[in-house]
């Protein structure tokens, strides 16, 4: 009897056609920088790739360890911080008020100059805005996309995972549970500015009610570089414009889990320039 294979989705086909492409494009990032002199010396202005082709000895990385490291940064890196700005926009055209109190931060701060990585401790609403959003909108609800026990856990309520477990840890309805968050559903970044009673939570995984780049030995290495770089694009999007929705298409906050959460109808909104008002 011939055999049935379902493969609805011809994973193995698709990811033979997408390896080479992936190779020739990261490769193409490497072999440009070892024109540009890539060496064991590394000047100031040296990147992450600089540094991996400066490796020596022991440490020496081959070509394709080279591209397995900067394939993963790309692709756990980019949809990431680009879907956590997004949400952020859509929160901040939805929720006027808290986008003008940003932008009132923005001009005592930095009136109009170019902000930069470094302004941003000394933004705690900027950064209250982006936790709020990572704890509605995780980008990652269910962190990874699973673990295996490797013996048997008993959790504080008494429940046992036993050994040899696949199990997830749904953050999600942790960053949404009535019993560890005030109001779970109201977008609410002042729970998180310290001065005006808000609570302390380190975001990078020290604090197991908003931990979305989990926690541990396997929390993201990118933490701190997503946190900035989303920091960052907000600061500098509503500094320079007022963004309101569009009248034919209204935020929808509809979700779908593709490799990150993601906004099921992508936001599209309209923005003016501001006139930027500095108040010191
Ligand atoms: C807002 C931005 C980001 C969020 C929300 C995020 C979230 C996460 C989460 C939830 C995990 C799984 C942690 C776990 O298994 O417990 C993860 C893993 C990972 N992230 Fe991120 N990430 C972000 C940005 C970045 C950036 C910018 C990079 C690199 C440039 C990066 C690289 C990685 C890598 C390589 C892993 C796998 C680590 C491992 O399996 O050991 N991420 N991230």
């Amino acid at each position: 009897m011939a055999k049935l294979l379902l493969r609805p989705y011809r994973i193995k086909e698709r990811c033979a056609v997408l390896v080479p492409k992936v190779k020739k494009f990261v490769g193409r990032i490497i072999e440009e920088h070892q024109q540009n002199g890539g060496s064991t010396k590394l000047s100031d202005d040296a990147d992450f790739v600089d540094v991996m082709l400066s490796l020596e000895g022991e440490e020496k990385m081959e070509k394709d360890d080279m591209i397995a490291v900067l394939w993963e940064m790309i692709f756990r890196g980019t949809d990431t911080t680009a879907l956590l700005t997004e949400w952020v926009m859509a929160e901040l055209v939805l929720n006027q008020d808290i986008q003008g109190k940003l932008q009132r931060e923005l001009d005592v701060v930095a009136g109009s100059k170019n902000i930069k990585d470094a302004d941003i401790a000394n933004l705690p609403y900027l950064q209250a805005v982006v936790k709020e959003t990572l704890r509605v909108h995780p980008p990652g609800p269910l962190l990874s996309w699973a673990r295996l026990s490797t013996s048997d856990v008993q959790l504080s309520n008494g429940m046992i995972i036993p050994s040899n477990t696949t199990a997830m840890v749904n953050m999600w309805h942790i960053t949404h549970d009535p019993k560890v968050w005030e109001e779970p559903l109201v977008f609410k970044p002042e729970r998180f500015v310290e001065s005006d009673g808000g609570a302390n939570v380190d975001v990078r995984g020290s604090d197991l009610r908003l931990a979305p780049f989990g926690a541990g030995r396997r929390v993201c290495p990118g933490k701190n570089l997503g946190l900035v770089t989303v920091n960052l694009w907000v600061a500098k999007l509503v500094q320079n414009f007022n963004w309101v929705a569009d009248q034919e298409h209204p935020v929808d906050f509809s979700e779908v889990l593709k490799l990150s959460c993601e906004m099921k109808h992508p936001l599209i909104a309209q923005a003016t320039p501001r006139n930027i008002v500095a108040s010191f």
